[in-house]
């Protein structure tokens, strides 16, 4: 059993060190601080197992790639020191936050030196996906997208994702869905969204205007097993035959999303489908603490 108090000493790497949290630092020309310059990822560790760590690190792997940032460690280095940073933390259930940069260099836009990237890991307490926002479900806005066209990499550019939540929690929901010119819906600043339409999961198909979220393709997954048409492509709130509506990502599993811009989904309480998957997602996560990595 890992400790817990309210005085937690927490643990950070930075750059082949790890260090207690209030000493671990980066230079203020790193790229990441001057130019958002990086991406990042978020994986859950539930008592020592991970969700999904390689598919985390193969996403990360991409972004990296995408910016043409090469990872200073190999997969498997990088699976160790993630091991050792939740280790080294007092949390049974953690979120461990994996950052990449392209480094350190006088400011300038354009690249036009090698650079070492910065690496940083920390982990937090993952809260267990609570009930109690079961009984009401998830609350919603919709916002017009006003983010770059290149969301399928996980950028550290969260500038419109804080907008947005901000905007949320002024209107006292939980999250705001991203919309497309045409008001169908993209996906949350956080999660990945999905309806049940005519009782067929119905989710925007994968391409530069949503990321591939981790428990995306779990849901996918879980309602195929359970015998689910699913469908990836554009859909919008007010279509013919929609009953339910749900957000998915790493800290929230999946979550019914029972009103949005002030209007009930279906019955405007969770549904049924949504439910099932959920408890069918969070008996995965359990079954991690006995499938440890
Ligand atoms: C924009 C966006 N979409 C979707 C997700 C969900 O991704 P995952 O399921 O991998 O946590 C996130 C997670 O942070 C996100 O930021």
């Amino acid at each position: 059993m890992k400790q817990s108090s309210a005085n937690l000493q927490l643990t950070a790497y930075v750059n082949d060190k790890f260090l207690p949290l209030e000493q671990a630092m980066v230079h203020i020309e790193d790229r990441g601080f001057q130019f958002a310059d990086g991406v990042y990822e978020v994986v859950a560790c539930f008592g020592g197992g991970y969700l999904d760590l390689d598919a985390h690190l193969q996403r990360l792997e991409r972004s990296c790639a995408a910016i043409e940032i090469v990872l200073p460690k190999s997969l498997e280095a990088l699976k160790d020191l993630v091991q050792q940073a939740y280790h080294k933390n007092p949390y049974e259930d953690a979120m461990v936050y994996i950052q990449v940069t392209r480094g350190v260099a006088p400011r300038s836009h354009v690249v036009n030196q090698a650079m070492q990237p910065t690496l940083v890991i920390t982990v937090r307490d993952l809260p267990l996906p609570s009930d109690t926002k079961l009984r009401t479900g998830v609350k919603a806005c919709t916002l017009k997208d006003i983010r770059w066209k290149h969301c399928e990499i996980k950028s550290i550019a969260l500038l419109a994702s804080v907008m947005g939540k901000q905007e949320a929690s002024r209107r006292e929901v939980d999250e705001a869905f991203w919309l497309d010119e045409k008001n169908h819906m993209l996906e949350g600043c956080a999660t990945n969204v999905f309806a049940i339409i005519d009782g067929v999961l119905v989710t925007h198909a994968l391409d530069h205007q949503i990321l591939g979220g981790i428990t995306r393709d779990m849901v996918i997954s879980l309602a195929k097993d359970l015998g689910f048409v699913v469908q990836q492509r554009p859909w919008k709130l007010d279509e013919k035959g929609l009953t339910e509506c749900l957000m998915s990502s790493t800290t929230n599993a999946v979550m019914p999303v029972c009103a949005v811009d002030g209007q009930a989904i279906g019955a405007g309480v969770p549904g049924e489908i949504g439910l099932k998957l959920r408890a069918l997602m969070l008996e995965q996560f359990e079954e991690l603490r006995h499938a440890k990595v």
